[in-house]
């Protein structure tokens, strides 16, 4: 019922609408009721009064009655399905934007074909609630109220005995539509689940098809879709029990009132006439009857995706408290991470551990260490992708978790470990960095990061589109249109997460002289793992399983013969390996 109540708080804008769809629907009624009072006067009046005008007059009325009714029935349809299509288009509407709001850490526990699942898929269903409950099931209810006050207007007592078994039927309906709305949930997930492996075969088709995998994953599209393909069945089933239900219990209402009534026929107190109308009442009551536990399954269906979709807009966004968070201004004295620990989740091991650091305004600090040592993980820390578990980052003084979100990540460029790129053309992908820059703009930060004279090569230059997560250029082509986006957007933070690991080393120290260049007056975080690019930082950190093991400029670490020098010496080994090959 809440959920029922919350649907009803969008369908409210367009009240008028709905309410202009059930004056239609009750004209429709109107014109059928209508139509059956004139069968008497055509029958009195045309055939045995012989009346030759009217004989013209009443087939003109019966094509203009159903022309109208033909009207106001589309007119109902239409009204009706439209309330539903808006309600279905703003509550997708609300959905996306909810859905980009939501936490990094929702991201990384829900699988993205599930999330498109639900915006595509489960709110059509909640269409269907709203159009067949209020059109059918105002209809059917108000006939059935209507000749159920017939019945017991012509005998109560056989009513009584007739409606006998119609708190059984309500009983079954309710538990009917109960485990059909446990098993829709079912079936929603199921589809979720199945999206999912759809959109994950497709976006790694090249690995699917480079390990020869096909069989694999159709094997287990195959257990999903026989997993829907069960649930389904057993909804049908449950959902089409309905009939020998409500046929089981309408019999045992009919042999009670044959049994009572004929009883009392024979008994004298009534005729068989009165008898064989109740009778004919009666069995019309069963068929709305039949009809509402029809639409009854619909609604649990849709009310199924009802709790799927507004379990999605009940989770908190980031935008939950930011209600009146003062401005973060411009970067002017430093960043400083103090004591700051961390873990993706509540029972793994710590990926950060007690880190702190100060970095002063316009320096340039570089991140070292092994692979998985917490590099990208500190960083994503700043623009408050996640949160630390404890300690805190402060910009000027001031923690970054009561300023606005807003203002601190418009402080921040990212060029990111995986380049992301959307399928667009070059020139919007770098406008992506700062939408209100102009072409000579797009031009200058593509010219800086390299990228000005591919991208000239392309067939459409920068109007060219990319194709899917830029799947038609190159990875070093891809990074250096990252670059070229995080140049535009001019930020005075910059992170750069192994910004130039896709470059050949030519490109590279290319690109390097372009970064130097803009990392000038910026705070920069750089993380490479080349160390010939981290020597000129203003300072190294270097990272171990979390921690700090190390801290200096590249001459000092390497007089120190600490982890640093280790680092550079295996790698300058590997590099001497790498030419002598
Ligand atoms: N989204 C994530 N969820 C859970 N664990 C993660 C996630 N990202 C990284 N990790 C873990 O955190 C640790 C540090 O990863 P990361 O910061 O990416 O290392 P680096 O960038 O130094 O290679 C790794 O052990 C990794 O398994
Ligand atoms: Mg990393």
């Amino acid at each position: 019922m809440t959920l029922y109540r919350r649907l009803l708080i969008y369908v409210y804008p367009y009240r008028y609408r709905l309410v202009a769809a059930i004056l239609c629907s009750v004209a429709v009624s109107g014109t059928t009721g209508y139509a059956a009072l004139l069968v008497k006067p055509i029958l009195d009046e045309i055939f045995v009064a012989r009346d030759t005008t009217r004989l013209v007059f009443f087939p003109l009325l019966v094509v203009l009655l159903y022309v109208a009714r033909g009207f106001l029935l589309y007119g109902q349809a239409y009204l009706m399905r439209s309330v539903g299509q808006r309600v279905i288009r703003d509550l997708r509407q609300e959905m996306f934007a909810h859905l980009q709001g939501l936490p990094m850490t929702y991201f990384n526990r829900q699988h993205t074909g599930v999330l498109m699942s639900q915006i595509m898929h489960d709110v059509t269903l909640i269409e269907r609630a709203v159009t067949d409950a209020v059109s059918t099931g105002l209809r059917q209810g108000l006939t059935l109220l209507a000749l159920i006050g017939v019945a017991i207007y012509r005998d109560w007592v056989l009513a009584m005995w007739a409606l006998l078994v119609l708190p059984f039927a309500c009983l079954c309906i309710v538990q009917l539509g109960r485990v059909l709305r446990r098993l829709s949930r079912r079936a929603l997930e199921h589809v979720g689940a199945l999206n999912a492996l759809v959109a994950e075969v497709l976006g790694n088709i090249r690995v699917v098809k480079g390990f020869g995998r096909e069989g694999y994953e159709n094997a287990r599209f195959r257990r999903g879709n026989e997993a829907y393909y069960n649930v389904m069945l057993r909804s049908v089933r449950t959902d089409e029990m309905r009939s020998p239900i409500m046929e089981f219990l309408a019999s045992v209402g009919v042999a009670a009132v044959v049994w009572y009534g004929g009883s009392q026929v024979i008994a004298g107190t009534t005729t068989p006439g009165t008898f064989f109308s109740f009778l004919t009442a009666i069995f019309m009551i069963y068929e709305p009857l039949r009809r509402l536990s029809r639409i009854n399954s619909t609604i649990q269906n849709a009310l199924a995706a009802a709790g799927r979709v507004f379990g999605l807009l009940d989770t908190p966004g980031e935008a939950a408290e930011e209600n009146g968070k003062p401005i973060l201004p411009p970067i002017r004295h430093g960043l400083a991470f103090n004591n700051v620990s961390m873990r993706y989740d509540p029972n793994a091991a710590l990926v950060l551990d007690n880190v702190s650091l100060e970095v002063p305004a316009g320096n340039v600090v570089a991140l070292v260490g092994t692979s998985g040592a917490g590099k990208t993980s500190l960083v994503h820390l700043i623009p408050r992708f996640y949160e630390p578990e404890s300690g805190c980052i402060t910009i000027d003084g001031r923690d970054i978790r009561e300023v606005s979100l807003a203002s601190l990540r418009s402080q921040i460029g990212i060029v990111s470990q995986d380049v992301i790129l959307f399928d667009d053309t070059v020139r919007r992908n770098i406008l992506y960095g700062d939408p209100q820059a102009d072409d000579e703009r797009v031009m200058a930060a593509a010219y800086a990061a390299y990228a000005h004279d591919f991208v000239m090569q392309l067939p459409d230059g920068y109007d060219t589109m990319i194709g899917e997560r830029g799947v038609k250029l190159s990875g070093g082509e891809k990074q250096r249109l990252a670059i070229a986006r995080a140049l535009l957007r001019n930020a005075p933070i910059l992170i750069l997460d192994e910004a130039t690991s896709a470059l050949d080393s030519a490109a590279e120290r290319m690109v390097q002289h372009a970064l130097e260049n803009l990392m000038k007056d910026r705070t920069t975080f750089v993380i490479a793992h080349r160390l010939s690019t981290v020597r000129h930082a203003d300072l190294i950190v270097v990272l171990h399983e979390g921690r700090v093991v190390e801290r200096g400029c590249h001459a000092d670490l390497l007089a120190t013969s600490g982890p640093y020098r280790r680092l550079y010496d295996l790698q300058f080994r590997t590099q001497e390996l790498a030419s002598d090959g």
